[in-house]
This record gives C-alpha cells, sequence and structure tokens, in this order.
C-alpha cells in the first residue's frame, strides 16, 4: 500500500508543513522535481470538472509524466469490477491515481488495494487538495499569525468538512455559519473540537462568524449531485451570503475566499468576487501548485 491522500488527516501535522514548504520552494521553481518521468497517471471523473481536471493534467505534466482522462463511463468503478480489482489493474499501468467521485468509501477501498498513491480530487465528504491550497493562499496574502480566523458562510459541505479535517491538525480558529438544517459531518467536526490548539465554531448568525475575521469563505448552496436540493438549501442559505455588508464586519485586512465554481448573485456577491479584497483566482491558481507537491510528496 502506497501513501494516498483521501483526507487531510492522512497526513501528520508536521507532514502537511512540509508538503506547503514543498509547494512554496515549487511554486518559486526553486526546486522542479519530476517524479512522475517516464510514467503515466490516471485521471478518474465521476464528476464535472473544470479546476481540479486541468490542474491535475497540467501538474501530472510538470512533474514528468503522461495524464490519462478517464471517465466513469469507461471503467464504471465498483459495476463492472470491484474497486478492490480496479486499483490492481490500474497500480500496473500508472505511477498514481487521482480521482474525483461521490462515495468516499471508494476513495478508500482504491487506495487500500492500490500499490500507487491515491489522490482524492473531491468526493461528497471531502476535497483535500482545495483546501489545502486553499490555507496555501491565505499564508501568501495575510500577514504570519499563529491561528487564523476563518468563517466559513453556507452549506455544510465537502469544503467545510475539509477545513474542519485541517483545523484538526493545524490551528485555525474556524467559525461555521449555517443553517442548523445543512450542519457539516458530525464525525469530522467533533474530531476538529478535539484539537486543544484550534477554536470550531459552529453558529446560525452569520454576523458572529465573520466579527474580526481574517477569512470569509463559502461555496455553492447545492454541491454536485445536490442539485436536486438547491431551491430548499436557497431558501435555507440566503442569509449567509458571502457580500459586503459581512466583508465589512471582518478584519479590515480581510480575504474573501471560494473554492469555485461560484453561482454569482446567491452565495457570493460580484462586488465582493470582483473587489480588491477577493483572492478567488489565486485560489484556482494554487491547486496547480499545491497538488504538484502533494503529488511530489507521496511519490517520494
Ligand atoms: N474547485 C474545484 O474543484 O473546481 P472544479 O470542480 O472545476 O474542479
Ligand atoms: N461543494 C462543491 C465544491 C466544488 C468544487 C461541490 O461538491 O460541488
Amino acid at each position: 500500500m502506497a501513501r494516498s491522500l483521501c483526507q487531510i488527516t492522512d497526513f501528520t501535522s508536521d507532514e502537511v508543513k512540509e508538503v506547503f514548504d514543498l509547494c512554496r520552494r515549487m511554486k518559486t521553481k526553486e526546486i522542479a522535481p519530476k517524479p512522475l518521468e517516464g510514467k503515466s497517471a490516471a485521471c478518474i471523473f465521476t464528476k464535472a470538472s473544470l479546476r481540479t481536471r486541468i490542474s491535475f493534467e497540467v501538474g501530472i505534466s510538470e512533474l514528468g509524466g503522461n495524464a490519462l482522462y478517464v471517465t466513469d463511463n469507461e471503467i464504471k468503478l465498483g459495476q463492472r469490477e470491484s474497486v478492490a480489482d480496479a486499483a490492481r489493474v490500474l497500480s500496473r499501468y500508472v505511477g498514481l491515481i487521482m480521482i474525483r467521485t461521490f462515495k468516499q468509501s471508494d476513495v478508500e477501498e482504491l487506495a487500500k488495494h492500490a500499490s500507487v498513491p491515491i489522490v482524492n480530487g473531491l468526493t461528497d465528504l471531502v476535497h483535500p487538495c482545495q483546501i489545502m491550497g486553499d490555507y496555501f493562499t491565505m499564508t501568501e496574502h495575510l500577514e504570519k499569525k499563529e491561528r487564523y480566523t476563518v468563517a466559513y458562510l453556507g452549506d455544510g459541505n465537502n469544503i467545510t468538512n475539509s477545513w474542519l479535517n485541517l483545523a484538526s491538525l493545524i490551528p485555525i480558529d474556524f467559525r461555521v455559519a449555517t443553517d442548523a438544517g445543512t450542519p457539516p459531518d458530525k464525525t469530522l467536526l467533533e474530531k476538529a473540537k478535539s484539537n486543544a490548539d484550534s477554536a470550531v465554531m459552529i453558529t446560525d448568525d452569520p454576523k458572529e462568524a465573520v466579527a474580526g475575521a481574517d477569512v470569509l469563505y463559502t461555496d455553492v448552496w447545492a454541491s454536485m449531485g445536490q442539485k436536486h436540493l438547491a431551491e430548499e438549501k436557497e431558501e435555507k442559505l440566503r442569509r449567509f451570503q458571502l457580500n459586503k455588508v459581512l466583508l465589512e464586519r471582518a478584519d479590515p485586512k480581510a480575504i474573501a475566499m471560494h473554492c469555485l465554481p461560484a453561482e454569482r448573485g446567491k452565495e457570493i456577491t460580484d462586488e465582493v468576487m470582483d473587489g480588491p479584497q477577493s483572492v478567488v483566482f489565486d485560489q484556482a491558481e494554487n491547486r496547480l501548485h499545491i497538488q504538484k507537491a502533494i503529488m511530489a510528496y507521496l511519490l517520494k
């Protein structure tokens, strides 16, 4: 079994810091490792993607490898054959497998049976590459601090859960403002709360969450696979919109973040997304750098 990234907590807190350091050194071109030289890497997608697909394909090529884009139409993971057998077969061809799918258990099953690293490119439960990239982006934009205050506004989803994962490893004052009917994962919440160096809070009052925060973060109200719930979620989450009124309650140097794609005018206003405090496109760029660092780290 190789080292894999099924969720951020597959790393220790020291390892997460090592990956951030590697990311910085690779982004500035201080080093340019080519751990995939002469190899291919499979990118399996069961859900749509812009950033993840392109940043992984470019990243794999920059690590010296050849990226293979595969949709679930071809492999029908767990249907044509077991996830375990697919993992064993793929490991004979490629040096690394990135997968975006619905069930976290499929990613974990792949990792259990593959002899090459598996990287989670988003499941219903978590989106580890996104939040590691986002934390890296924060550190580029904010003054150095022992513990940043991150206020997440909206649906308790894979993005929220990944923040909780990170808060269980490194000190973060993480506040979730959401409706009682759209909470994040309970187990990951409890785990994050058990890290005495972090402060994790859930509230249904967006003003309480954003007060003095360094980061205001939001994501779509209805994630992929849940679009049929869009109206219901919008009803519940409208009051958590990331807008200028809330941004003015954060720290004056606060940054506004969104993993994208955004539904402008819903969870975030144009004014915030296109405003001077927005770092959303830097976040998108850093997906490339952090994923290269993650792959290089897992392959070392
Ligand atoms: N943020 C993100 O993962 O974007 P895609 O869904 O376009 O890959
Ligand atoms: N929560 C969103 C994130 C997209 C990058 C989704 O799962 O659709």
